[in-house]
């Protein structure tokens, strides 16, 4: 048993996610917590929503609320959808919580006093309209590479370029539209991330071997172009303020950190808030993240999509590196590419593709686990398109596996009664069967153990499939009229194998498989998993076992469904 810390980039507060947010960062790392689980592991999966920054502030304004209620409210939200999904989370925190003001300002000081921190005095965009000093996504212009006329200031939506606001050509105020902006200079602190290169270069050295080709040749990218040193604080009213022991001036005129600096912060944070929340105060947080003897014992998994891979790989262990105290640092980056929509881009601000709530509309979310998970964009850009989604859905969903257990718990029931029934010794058959579900079986957890999840739901569905085969191999519809006895072996192999289903589905659909399970009147149900034995004899359901016949595990979208989805949506792609 081993100690596994999971961490999914924590979404942003300032709108409901779409799918592709979801299959690059909660939703794999989630299939990853509850496999480790299943295995017996000790496991700790930790989220939060990221609530600071310019576009909490737009986003609040844009409905009319003070941000911290707006905050509080969207977070609801959030967390109502992943609950929705199935997302098991030990913890889903929140970023403007006081554990992470704190952290975030001990941070701060350390690195402060390390030598890592500077005051610098930089020029602002600053607007007399909206009598303040207007950082990132409150300046909008025109792209200096692309020409894009939305682009924002801290990046081009267009060319994806990281921008200043002083880059941007006719600039004007996101708040009042103000055109008439000035550039002012003020004091900004600045973190010295060029003193910490060779650092985290040897750092990466050791660790990034292991991690996907995707996360560690970005992690190598940056550090090949330099760490230049940025600034880490910005002129805005919600934030971890600058703590004013330490830069009272500073504080003074209302400065906080910047979102990115005090979000990663949050993983422990957040960590911190779960063991905060347990009245028994019996949760150390401490032991997972801190002190070499503390947290030595734990592997530390991160999941992310491609553009956040530098702040993890680089900029964050940066900081931990600069604070000199032994905080836990991440041991494998999983790294997604894009899932995109018709091969064009989801976009939350353009309103394209399909947004998380309205997925959980319509169809419940196994359907959207399975095929996410299936079709992760894990080698390249992976697309979504409703055609292969329905083809999906229906082929493996429903006519592999819910077909399956529906048709032999049916079947059987209907000859044998609601017993499983006994039948005769398995034979050569089942033998051959047994060898190939263990293969089978290794070869899922191999994956699943190297976090490969397409890979890991093909062996999956390599299971399903072989359920099928022997079934159709042996026909017990038309054995039961010559041999009863051979029929009644056959389906009580058959609902073995729903069982093992049952357990080993249980990652990726998770509702499903507790349905799978609740069939069999069981003295336990959990989903602990299967040994290469039990599935090679496949006799952990004995004969005599009560079950029932589940309702349709997964409906069959139609054509007409299709067409309404489509239309809803839109199909084709538009660029
Ligand atoms: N909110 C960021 C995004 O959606 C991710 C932040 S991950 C963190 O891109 F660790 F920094 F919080
Ligand atoms: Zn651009």
């Amino acid at each position: 048993m081993a100690r596994h810390l999971i961490t999914s980039a924590l979404p942003y507060i300032n709108g409901i996610k779409h799918l592709g947010n979801m299959v690059g960062s909660m939703l794999p790392a989630d299939v990853y917590s509850r496999y480790l689980r299943q295995r017996g592991h000790d496991v700790l999966y930790i989220c939060a929503t990221d609530e600071h920054g310019t576009p909490a502030e737009l986003a609040a304004k844009e409905q009319g609320l003070p941000v911290d209620a707006f905050c509080a409210q969207a977070h609801d939200a959030q967390k109502a959808i992943y609950d929705g999904f199935g997302l098991a989370f030990d913890h889903f925190g929140r970023s403007s919580s006081p554990q992470n003001a704190e952290l975030t300002q001990h941070f701060a000081r350390k690195l402060n006093e390390n030598g890592f921190i500077e005051e610098r005095a930089i020029r602002q965009v600053y607007s007399p309209a909206d009598g303040r000093f207007l950082p990132d996504r409150y300046v909008e212009g025109t792209c200096p590479h692309c020409g894009y006329d939305k682009a924002r200031g801290d990046q081009c939506e267009n060319c994806t370029r990281v921008l200043d606001p002083t880059d941007l050509i006719d600039p004007r105020s996101a708040i009042s539209g103000s055109t008439e902006l000035e550039v002012r200079e003020t004091k900004h602190l600045f973190l010295l991330q060029s003193k910490l290169q060779g650092e985290v270069e040897a750092w990466i050295d050791e660790v990034a071997d292991e991690w996907p080709q995707l996360a560690s040749s970005i992690a190598r990218k940056w550090l090949t172009e330099g760490l230049h040193d940025r600034a880490i604080t910005r002129d805005l009213d919600w934030g971890v303020p600058v703590p004013a022991d330490t830069w009272p001036e500073l504080a003074a005129e209302g400065k906080v950190f910047y979102v990115w600096f005090d979000a990663p912060i949050e993983y422990i944070g957040a960590t911190k808030e779960w063991a905060d929340q347990d009245p028994t105060g019996a949760r150390d947080w401490k032991s997972w993240w801190y002190g070499p003897d503390g947290a030595d014992d734990v592997r530390y998994t991160e999941f992310m999509a491609k553009d956040n891979v530098p702040f993890h790989s680089v900029m964050f262990p940066a900081t931990e590196m600069g604070v000199r105290e032994p905080w836990k640092k991440v041991d494998f980056l999983k790294a997604f590419n894009w899932l995109t929509y018709y091969g064009g881009k989801f976009s939350t601000s353009q309103k394209r593709g399909v947004f998380t709530d309205q997925a959980l509309d319509i169809l419940p979310a196994d359907y959207w686990r399975y095929f996410l998970m299936a079709n992760a964009p894990e080698s390249d850009d992976a697309s979504f398109t409703w055609e292969h989604f329905t083809a999906t859905v229906n082929k493996d969903l429903a006519d592999t596996l819910g077909n399956f257990v529906n048709r032999v718990l049916s079947f059987s029931r209907k000859r044998f009664g609601d017993d499983v029934p006994a039948g005769g010794e398995a034979g050569e058959a089942e033998a051959r069967l047994g060898e190939q579900i263990a293969g089978l079986l290794a070869e899922y957890e191999t994956q699943m153990e190297a976090l490969q999840f397409r890979k890991a739901a093909s062996a999956l569905r390599a299971l399903w499939s072989a359920g099928n085969s022997y079934l159709e191999e042996k026909a017990p519809w038309l054995e039961i009229k010559t041999n009863p006895e051979g029929a009644a072996q056959t389906l009580r192999t058959a609902m073995n194998l729903i069982h093992l289903y049952s357990v080993v589905s249980e990652p990726f659909v998770p509702s499903s498989a507790r349905a799978m399970r609740a069939a069999f009147a069981l003295p336990d149900d959990t989903a602990t998993w299967v040994t290469a034995d039990e599935a090679k004899s496949l006799t952990t359901v004995t004969a005599g076992t009560s079950f029932t016949v589940p309702p349709v595990l997964f409906a069959k979208i139609t054509d007409e469904d299709l067409e309404t989805y489509k239309e809803r949506f839109g199909g084709e792609p538009t660029a």
